[in-house]
């Protein structure tokens, strides 16, 4: 049981509290050192919870990659469950097989890779960068948790749905309004998400990601500062109508030629 906490503030320690010890080596600081429960100090306060699309996934995907897209790539795929604004918490914290075991017919269902790297490579690192950071919170602070948490909210925060009961469908010949799909997707998702797009080579505007921001429970309608992920995909505009294309698995770039 205190294993896992333990490894936390193990982390703090690798990841810059080291000095502490450095400046007051004593047995007094040690104890000092240790925080009081009610001090547990967590550096984020919503997490990033991200749905991609299969049908459109590889039109921004750097050719240095691979495209490889699963035989069953119908449903929304989880990308991963990203703590706010920070990231690699814990260079020492591994995933290993074993902690997936009973999760992964799940996870291979519903969170593949779509490059030409192994599933587990690919939670590998999601792990690596954003998993590490969860473990200030007792319900993501373990990989098993972790990854068990983000198979709940897929099911909780399901785009599919909300799209069907909109009936929005992909199509290559229809577009849609960026409202139609807010409006589709604000009783499960509320308010407080964004809607990622690319552009093709024809210039159209694609939906490819789906960001809800959640507060530490997991609830929707955390705010958070729009600050960048990084990632190749914009926030959709209104000012054009946004594509949502069927997935091609013969030409997964370049879905609707
Ligand atoms: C993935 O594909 C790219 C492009 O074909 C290649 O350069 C790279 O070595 C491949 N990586 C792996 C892990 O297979
Ligand atoms: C996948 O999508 C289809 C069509 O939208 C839907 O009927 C089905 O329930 C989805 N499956 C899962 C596991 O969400
Ligand atoms: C979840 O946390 C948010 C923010 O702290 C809070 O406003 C909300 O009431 C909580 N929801 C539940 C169901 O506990």
């Amino acid at each position: 049981m205190g294993k896992v906490p333990a490894l936390w503030s193990l982390c703090l320690l690798f990841n810059g509290f080291v000095w502490l010890f450095v400046v007051i080596g004593s047995e007094e600081s040690w104890q000092k050192a240790a925080p009081e429960r009610s001090e547990y100090y967590c550096p984020w306060q919503c997490l990033n919870f991200v749905q991609m699309w299969p049908g459109s996934f590889c039109v921004a995907l750097a050719t240095r990659f691979e495209c490889v897209l699963p035989k069953n790539a119908n449903n929304w795929t989880i990308h991963g469950l990203w703590p706010s604004d920070i990231t690699a918490c814990c260079h020492y914290w591994y995933l290993f097989p074993s902690d997936l075991t009973d999760l992964l017919p799940d996870l291979n269902w519903h969170w593949p890779s779509f490059i030409n790297l192994s599933n587990f490579l690919f939670w590998e690192k999601e792990w690596y960068k954003h998993g590490t950071c969860g473990g200030c919170v007792e319900t993501l602070n373990s990989p098993n948790k972790y990854f068990r948490a983000a198979l709940d909210l897929r099911t909780k925060y399901n785009i599919d749905s909300a799209f069907q009961n909109a009936g929005i469908v992909p199509s290559c010949r229809y577009s849609y309004q960026l409202s139609t799909f807010q409006a589709a997707l604000q009783p499960t998702l509320g308010d407080q998400y964004e809607l990622q797009c690319a552009t093709d080579i024809q210039e159209r505007q694609i939906l490819v990601q789906i960001k809800v921001s959640l507060s530490t429970n997991f609830s929707t309608g955390c705010i958070q500062s729009g600050s960048q992920d990084g990632s190749p995909y914009k926030p959709c505009q209104a000012l054009w109508n946004i594509f949502y294309f069927p997935p091609n698995l013969e030409n997964p770039r370049n879905p609707c030629p």
